[in-house]
């Protein structure tokens, strides 16, 4: 399973990546302003600043809701660095948009899925990665890890080359279920990835072998 980390923060993107297991980064509209950037040549500069630190995989989302006028942001983003995926709304002009794009030679991140069908339009409109966003239907009472499941199953029948990209990660536990579910990328916030690495009797274990190993020194 790859690891992406959900954020624009470049402090926590350059934390991840120096643990060495990250595979890449996707940001939306709202995790930009988050991090105060505003003006489309600052938000370029911030792309260009993440593509700087990780390998590759940067998706960058397109701010229209238009086909001509997405299909014109996502040549400016594509253009910006060979590691961008350009990300796409769930939408008819959207799907359309993923078609040119997959076309083009220009990977696709298509997002805010919340159905199976959805997730199936995207797929056969050739998207790179499908993004259903499961913590924001636990938050309404809705089984997110539900969706991950029948996302696989539909894949799996097909064997569309689509990957699924498991998104709105709330927790620790969310990373370990998607990837006993089979999702190919998990993005999560740096703060879920940390707390993967405790555990108590780690850190108790750890104590003791440091006091016992006094006298072997
Ligand atoms: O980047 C998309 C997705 O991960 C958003 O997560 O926490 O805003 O539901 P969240």
């Amino acid at each position: 399973m790859k690891f992406f980390i959900d954020t624009a923060n470049l402090q926590h993107i350059k934390t991840a990546q120096d643990l060495g297991i990250l595979d890449g980064v996707t940001t939306n509209p709202s995790l930009m302003a988050k991090e105060g950037i505003t003006g489309a040549a600052a938000v370029k500069a911030h792309y260009k600043a993440i593509c700087d630190i990780v390998e590759d995989k940067v998706s960058a989302e397109v701010l229209s809701t238009t086909y001509d006028e997405m299909l014109a942001e996502a040549k400016e983003l594509a253009a910006l660095d060979p590691k961008i995926v350009v990300k796409v709304p769930m939408i008819a002009d959207g799907l359309k948009l993923i078609k040119t794009l997959t076309g083009m030679g220009i990977r696709t991140n298509c997002t805010l899925i919340f159905s199976p069908g959805q997730a199936l339009l995207a797929a056969k409109a050739g998207a790179t990665y499908v993004s259903p966003f499961l913590g924001r239907l636990d938050d309404i009472c809705q089984d997110g890890l539900n969706l991950i499941q029948e996302i696989r199953e539909i894949f799996d029948n097909y064997d569309f080359h689509t990957e699924i990209l498991a998104a709105s990660i709330r927790s620790p536990l969310h990373i370990t279920y998607c990837a006993k579910i089979g999702a190919d990328v998990v993005t999560s916030p740096l703060d879920s990835i940390l707390r993967l690495l405790k555990h108590p009797l780690t850190d108790n274990g750890l104590a003791q072998f440091i006091k016992d190993s006094e006298g072997l020194k």
